[in-house]
């Protein structure tokens, strides 16, 4: 597959987390109940799929950019982290609802900071 597509995979991926993300944090700040959201099967779904789809655009541009020497290049670990904690992310809104809302205003910063990385590779 070319590149680009496993680019536009990557995208799909971030976009379908960023969705499942939001829409169980809303719903976690109006309701302490999971089980009430009417939602929640799709949300689950939209959160799977996102994640496997990161990594395998991911990993499809990173075979593309033959970058991968010894291991992964430095720049890609701190979007790994990134990813694992977005990933991991979905397990705390019903804890606690200020936790929602920090989640809800932390993740697209993640995103922009994970793009950081892989544009500029600072290291
Ligand atoms: C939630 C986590 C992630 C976000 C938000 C994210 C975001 C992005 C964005 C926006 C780009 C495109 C930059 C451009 O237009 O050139 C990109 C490129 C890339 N990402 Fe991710 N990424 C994430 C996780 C990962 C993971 C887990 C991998 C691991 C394989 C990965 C590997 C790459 C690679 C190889 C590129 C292409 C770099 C290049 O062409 O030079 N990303 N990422």
């Amino acid at each position: 597959m070319d590149y680009t597509v496993y680019k536009l995979i990557h995208y799909l991926g971030i976009a379908l987390l960023l969705v499942a993300i939001g829409g169980v944090c809303i719903h976690a700040v109006n309701s302490d109940d999971k089980k009430a959201n009417a939602a929640r099967r799709l949300v689950l779904v939209m959160h799977g799929l996102g994640t496997f789809l990161i990594l395998l655009g991911g990993f499809g541009m990173l075979a593309k950019i033959g970058e991968q020497g010894m291991g992964f290049p430095g720049w890609l670990w701190p979007k790994l982290i990134i990813w694992a904690a977005l990933a991991g992310s979905i397990g705390l809104p019903y804890k606690d609802r200020k936790l929602s809302l920090a989640i809800v205003i932390t993740a697209p910063i993640l995103v922009l900071l994970s793009a950081y990385f892989a544009v500029f590779k600072p290291f």
